[in-house]
């Protein structure tokens, strides 16, 4: 079954607030997305990379990531996956990978796959939440604690047969979700969990940054 991993490289990376795209910065000389694409191409289980970018980053990805396909994002990340979709063919089976996650495990990646190719249609990553976490009002005061036991948080990438990512996009047409399971659950899908890497942690803020290089440093 052929594999698609659709990155979604086109966000400014405001929260992480440099002068380049996010996916554009670099850990140690090498960006964010040329790690991204080249972890995918390490599992051995994706046969195409098809990266989405800010319209004048198109010819600087080409460079960055010769092996992938490169195409213009949308204004939201919902939009630039759908263009990612669009350019995915006859894929199968699609994973959608965040460039913002440089250092996620090949392993990790063939775990997704590996639950895709036994039957799933639709399969995250997940970490257990270590904070307790509570939920608030507007003003900050406490309405309740929260089961942790029940929570897990979310990484990339995520895996889908093509039919039920599409699917899921096509019933939503517009709306925005951070997750593409997300619109998979909304559309009526199963979403299965395997186990999710604390290396495969989201680059949002600076801090997040410093953790990154310490982590490659090392
Ligand atoms: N992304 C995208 N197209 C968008 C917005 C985001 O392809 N219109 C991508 C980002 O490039 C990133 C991933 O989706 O790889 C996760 O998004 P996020 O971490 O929010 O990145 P940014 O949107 O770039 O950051 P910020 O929200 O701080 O601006
Ligand atoms: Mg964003």
């Amino acid at each position: 079954m052929t594999v698609v991993a659709l990155v979604p490289a086109a966000g400014q990376g405001t929260r992480l607030g440099l002068d380049v795209p996010k996916a554009f910065v670099t850990l140690k000389d090498r960006s964010l997305l040329e790690r991204a694409v080249d972890g995918l191409f390490a599992s051995g289980v994706v046969d195409e990379v098809v990266v989405m970018v800010p319209s004048d980053m198109v010819d600087g990805a080409r460079a960055l990531v010769p092996r992938a396909r490169v195409v213009v994002g949308g204004a939201e990340r919902t939009d630039s996956v759908r263009a990612g979709l669009a350019a995915a063919g006859d894929a199968e089976l699609v994973l959608v990978h965040d460039a913002a996650r440089p250092m996620t495990p090949p392993a990790m990646i063939v775990r997704v796959v590996d639950a895709l190719r036994a039957g799933a249609s639709a399969v995250i990553p997940v970490l257990p939440v270590a904070d307790t976490v509570k939920r608030v009002d507007a003003d900050g005061a406490v309405l309740a604690t929260v089961d942790r036991a029940d929570l897990r948080a979310v990484q990339t990438p995520q895996g889908f047969t093509a039919a039920s990512l599409r699917t899921a996009y096509d019933a939503a047409p517009g709306e925005l979700a951070t997750d593409d399971a997300g619109l998979v659950e909304r559309a009526g899908g199963t979403v299965v969990t395997v186990a999710g890497d604390p290396l495969a942690m989201k680059i949002t803020t600076a801090f997040d940054l410093r953790v990154a290089q310490a982590l490659i440093e090392e």
